[in-house]
C-alpha cells in the first residue's frame, strides 16, 4: 500500500513538472556518414558519436555545476523533438558567396527527476561536416537567474589523437600553435584541431559565443582521451551569470576526411544567428596600408615627438600611395591623446600634428578612407564612457573601419579578455559601431565564433601570433611552419588580421628577428590568410620599385569561391579562390621549411575556357634564411585540363593570378 502512494505520489509530481521518461534517441547527418545518440543512465544525461559505425565521441557526459545546485545529476530525458532544416544563405562578405545549412535536429528536453525540478533542453544539429550542440533554458518557476560554477560537457575521444592547440592562458592567443597527442594537453583554448589515426580531421570549437563564457578544455586526469570543459572564469572564479541569454554557445565539432574540407565548412557560420543589419551596403571589404610597421620597427613612435608616425603629412603622403596602388585605406595609429602612458586615451582629440578634417577631406579627394584606431590599453570603463562619441566623431568625418585594441594583460585591472566580461564588452561595441556604420578590426579580441555572420560589420581580429612577432619578437620571429599550421586551427575561427607582405626583412632594432619566409610566400598569404580587410603591412618605400607588388595591389578580398587543391597541416597549403567580381581565380601556395613541388590541379577552373596564369614564385636560388628575395615572374596559358607544377623553396610559396580570357 505504501509502495503504491508512493508511486501515486511520484506520478503527480512527474505529471506536474510535465517530466516523462523516454528511451534514449539518436539523430543523423544528412548523408546519414554521423549518428549522434542521447541517452540517461543513472541520472546522469550523455551523448554520444559514430561516424559509419566507428566512434569519433564516445559516451560523454553533459550537465553544469550551478551555485545553488548540481544540474548533471538526477536527469532523466522528458521528451524529444526532431526536426529538419535546409536553406541556402549569402554572405555578405566571406570566403564563399553561398553558403549551405542543412541539417537535422534533434531536441532533448531534460528534467531533474526530483527536488525543483529544473529543466533544460540540449539542441544537437547534425550536418555532413560536423555537429554541434547548445543548452536551453526555459523560464521556469525555480530557475531565474542563476550562476553558471562549471560545465560539464564533454568530449571523449575515440583515440588520443594528434592535436595543434594553443594552452588556455596564452597571451591574446598569440602563441605557436603546438602539435602533441591529445592525452598530453594541458588546458587548451579552441579551435582544437586534431588528427585521427584513421585520417579523419576533426576541429573542436564554439559558435555564437552570446554573454557567456569563451570555452577551453583539458584532458581528464585519470582518462585523458575525455576531454572536459573549462570556461574561462570571472575574477571571483564564477564561469557565467545567466541573467538575460537563456542559451548557451554551441559546441561544435567538425569532422572532415581531409584537412583541406575543414577550411571548407561553414558549420560555425551556420550556427550563428542571420544578418541583424538591414542595410549592409556600407560594409565593404578592401585591402588596406598603414602608418603602423614603421613604429613596430622603431622608425616612427606612436606618441607625439620628432619621429611621430601620423602627422598629417605623412598621413597623406600613404593615401597618395594608396590611391596609386589600389588599396582603399589607410590605417593610422598614434593619431590621438594618451599613447606616453597607453592609458586613459582620448578617442576624439588629436596630437596638434595630426588634422582628422584635413586627413579626411584629401581621402575623399584621392578616394582613400582613414582607417580609424581606438587603443585602449585594456581600459574598459575609459573606452565605454567615450565609446558613442567616439564612433560618432568618426563617422562625422567619413571613416567607416576602425581597429580597436585591448593590449594589457588583462582588462580593467580584474578579467580576463576571454572571461563573459570580456565577451559582453565586445559585443557592446560591435553593435555600437553598426549604428554608426562603422566595421571592425578587433585586436587583443576574445576568439572569433562566427558572430560576423550576424553581425557583418566584424570584419577581422587578431587573436592570432600575426606578422608583428617578426618585428619585435626576442625569440626570432614567426618559425616557417607557423603559418601552414593556423589556417587550420585559429583559422577556422574567422578572419585573421595576421598583417602580412612584409617586403624588408633588415631589423635594425633587433637584427636576430626577421620574417622567416621568403618574398613570394609574403605573396600567397594574401590569399591564404583570409581577412575581408586585409592588410600589406610594410612601409611604403618598401614596396616602391617591387614589380611583385602587383599581385597584392590586384588581389581581391572577397570571394565566390574557395577550393582547397593541396594541404597537409605543418606542411603546406594550397588555397585556390574565385573572385565575386570577375571570372578570375587567385591562388596562394606555401610550405614550411622543406622545399616542394605544388602540383596544382587546375580542374576548379571553368571547363572548355582558356585562362592566362600570371605566376609569382620563389626566383633562382631563393631560401627564406640565406636568400629570401629573387622572385620569378612568368605567364603560360592553361585550362581546367592542366596541373600546374612548380618548385617551392625553404619556407617558400607560390602565388597566381588566373584571369579568364577566351
Ligand atoms: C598590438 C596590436 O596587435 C598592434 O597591431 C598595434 O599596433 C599595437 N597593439 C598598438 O595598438
Amino acid at each position: 500500500m505504501k509502495n503504491l502512494f508512493n508511486f501515486l505520489f511520484l506520478s503527480l509530481i512527474l505529471w506536474v513538472a510535465g517530466c516523462r521518461q523516454a528511451e534514449s534517441d539518436q539523430v543523423q547527418s544528412p548523408d546519414k556518414q554521423l549518428t549522434l545518440q542521447v541517452g540517461a543512465t543513472e541520472g546522469r544525461l550523455y551523448y554520444q558519436v559514430l561516424r559509419n559505425g566507428q566512434p569519433v565521441i564516445r559516451p560523454s557526459y553533459l550537465g553544469f555545476v550551478l551555485s545553488d545546485s548540481d544540474l548533471s545529476e538526477d536527469l532523466e530525458i522528458s521528451g524529444i523533438r526532431h526536426s529538419s532544416f535546409s536553406e541556402s544563405w549569402d554572405q555578405v562578405w566571406g570566403e564563399d558567396l553561398t553558403v549551405d545549412n542543412t541539417y537535422n535536429e534533434m531536441r532533448v528536453e531534460v528534467c531533474q527527476k526530483e527536488g525543483l525540478q529544473r529543466r533544460f533542453d540540449v539542441v544537437f544539429r547534425l550536418f555532413n561536416d560536423g555537429f554541434g550542440f547548445r543548452y536551453e533554458f526555459p523560464g521556469q518557476e525555480h530557475l531565474g537567474d542563476f550562476v553558471i560554477l562549471d560545465e560539464l560537457t564533454e568530449f571523449h575521444l575515440a583515440g588520443d589523437h594528434r592535436s595543434w592547440s594553443i594552452p588556455y592562458d596564452t597571451e591574446f592567443y598569440e602563441g605557436l600553435y603546438r602539435q602533441m597527442p591529445v592525452s598530453s594537453l594541458d588546458t587548451v583554448c579552441t579551435p582544437l584541431t586534431m588528427q585521427t589515426a584513421d585520417g579523419l580531421y576533426l576541429t573542436l570549437h564554439e559558435a555564437n559565443l552570446t554573454d557567456y563564457a569563451a570555452l577551453n578544455v583539458h584532458p581528464d586526469a585519470a582518462e585523458p582521451t575525455r576531454l572536459r570543459t573549462y570556461l574561462t572564469p570571472w575574477s571571483t572564479g564564477e564561469k557565467v551569470v545567466v541573467t538575460t541569454t537563456r542559451v548557451t554557445p554551441w559546441r561544435t565539432l567538425i569532422v572532415a576526411e581531409n584537412p583541406g574540407d575543414l577550411l571548407l565548412s561553414r558549420l560555425m557560420l551556420n550556427l550563428n544567428e542571420p544578418c541583424r543589419i538591414e542595410d549592409t551596403s556600407w560594409i565593404q571589404p578592401g585591402r588596406y596600408i598603414g602608418i603602423w610597421w614603421g613604429m613596430h620597427m622603431k622608425d616612427y613612435t606612436w606618441e607625439m615627438g620628432p619621429k611621430h608616425g601620423a602627422t598629417t603629412a605623412n598621413t597623406k603622403r600613404y593615401m597618395d600611395f594608396a590611391a596609386r596602388h589600389g588599396f582603399s585605406g589607410v590605417l593610422v595609429e598614434g593619431w590621438n591623446l594618451g599613447w606616453e602612458t597607453w592609458k586613459d586615451f582620448s578617442f576624439t582629440q588629436s596630437y596638434p600634428d595630426f588634422d582628422i578634417a584635413e586627413v579626411t577631406r584629401y581621402g575623399e579627394e584621392v578616394g582613400v578612407k582613414l582607417i580609424g584606431h581606438h587603443e585602449t590599453g585594456g581600459g574598459i570603463s575609459n573606452y565605454e564612457s567615450q565609446m558613442e562619441e567616439a564612433f560618432a566623431y568618426y563617422h562625422q568625418h567619413g571613416v567607416n573601419a576602425v581597429k580597436t585594441g585591448y593590449v594589457g594583460g588583462i582588462l580593467e585591472g580584474r578579467e580576463r579578455h576571454s572571461s563573459q566580461f570580456g565577451v559582453r564588452h565586445y559585443r557592446k561595441v560591435i553593435e555600437a559601431a553598426a549604428r554608426y556604420q562603422i566595421m571592425i578590426d578587433n585586436h587583443e579580441p576574445v576568439m572569433p565564433t562566427g558572430l560576423q555572420r550576424t553581425w557583418p560589420n566584424l570584419m577581422t581580429q587578431e587573436g592570432v601570433r600575426g606578422q608583428e612577432w617578426d618585428a619585435w619578437s626576442r625569440d626570432g620571429g614567426n618559425p616557417p611552419e607557423h603559418t601552414t599550421i593556423i589556417p587550420f586551427t585559429r583559422g577556422l575561427a574567422g578572419p585573421m588580421d595576421f598583417t602580412p607582405v612584409t617586403f624588408n626583412f633588415t631589423n635594425k632594432a633587433l637584427p636576430d628577428t626577421r620574417v622567416q619566409t621568403t618574398i613570394a610566400k609574403q605573396l600567397a598569404l594574401f590569399v591564404i590568410l583570409y581577412s575581408p580587410l586585409q592588410m600589406a603591412s610594410d612601409m611604403i618605400e618598401n614596396y616602391e620599385g617591387r614589380p611583385e607588388f602587383e599581385f597584392i595591389t590586384v588581389c581581391p578580398v572577397n570571394w565566390e569561391k574557395t577550393v582547397v587543391p593541396e594541404a597537409a597541416i605543418g606542411e603546406y597549403v594550397t588555397i585556390a579562390r574565385k573572385d565575386r567580381e570577375s571570372d578570375n581565380w587567385f591562388v596562394g601556395s606555401i610550405t614550411n621549411s622543406d622545399p616542394r613541388e605544388m602540383n596544382l590541379d587546375l580542374s576548379f577552373l571553368d571547363k572548355g575556357r582558356k585562362y592566362k596564369a600570371r605566376i609569382f614564385r620563389d626566383g633562382e636560388g631563393a631560401d627564406w634564411k640565406t636568400n629570401p628575395y629573387p622572385v620569378t615572374i612568368e605567364e603560360r596559358e592553361v585550362t581546367s585540363e592542366d596541373t600546374l607544377t612548380i618548385p617551392q623553396a625553404s619556407s617558400g610559396g607560390t602565388a597566381i593570378i588566373l584571369t579568364m580570357y577566351d
